[in-house]
């Protein structure tokens, strides 16, 4: 099974959650991706559903396909989220944000009731941190921002190159307009201090850290899709 065989089988295993009447955030991704074209799917079999999408590259995808899509403004209270993530750790804490989504991302998973994760295996980890932390910042005062985030991570010892993102022969934009620094912290041992410290900082627009946000996981290997639910 090559990788997108697995992203395949972990959208089809998580559309076994969606049921009809469903108020639905939708992530951004190409696992998310896999999950869209199996909802549209669905929609066109009848299935009643109602989309927030997580970023414009996720709209442009359910136009295209026929998903009913809402703003989060017309639907600000979701039943379920679906989402793929760069890193799944034991207690489902994710990193979030290759894509570049995570502020969207964040904002419709914290307004879902339950929010489900989709990935193939290798995205689970023993500790967060291989991948980059992406963290959304403010284009006003970069560098001060910059600074106070090496700092903060100084202070919970971890160092490491921070990277303004770029895209073609510019800086990359977020769908919100702001750019991101992608931080090579390496393993994080302690990512609710570090999600709280960035927090503080008020450059940080948002951070790629979901803690205590996914209540299932739903991981996709050669074998199938299995689930992992958060341990204590
Ligand atoms: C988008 O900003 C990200 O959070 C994605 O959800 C994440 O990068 C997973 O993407 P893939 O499914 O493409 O690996």
């Amino acid at each position: 099974m090559d990788a997108r065989e697995m992203k395949i089988k972990a959208a089809e295993a998580a559309l076994s959650h969606v049921e009809d009447g469903m108020r639905l955030g939708i992530g951004t991704g190409s696992t998310a991706e896999e999950f869209v074209r199996l909802l549209a799917e669905r929609v066109a079999g009848g299935l009643k559903v109602e989309g927030v999408p997580t970023s414009e590259r996720t709209a442009r995808l359910c136009v295209e396909l026929g998903v009913p899509l809402k703003s989060l403004d017309e639907l600000p209270e979701l039943d379920l989220t679906i989402d793929g993530a760069d890193e799944v750790d034991g207690r489902l804490s994710l990193i979030k944000g290759g894509g570049g989504a995570l502020l969207r991302e964040k904002i419709v998973a914290s307004a879902s009731t339950r929010m489900i994760v989709i990935a193939d295996e290798s995205k689970v980890v023993e500790t967060l941190g291989a991948f980059k932390l992406p963290i959304e910042v403010n284009p006003f005062g970069l560098a001060a921002t910059r600074i106070a985030i090496e700092k903060a991570a100084a202070r919970l010892g971890l160092s490491g190159a921070i990277v303004l993102r770029a895209s073609g022969d510019g800086t990359f934009m977020t769908d919100g307009g702001h750019y991101i620094l992608d931080a090579s912290f390496g393993l994080i041992p302690d990512a609710d201090a570090l999600a709280s410290s960035l927090n503080d900082i008020p450059g940080v627009v948002e951070h790629g850290l979901f803690i205590n946000m996914a209540s299932l996981a739903i991981i996709a290997g050669p074998a199938g899709a299995r689930t992992l639910t958060a341990k204590e």
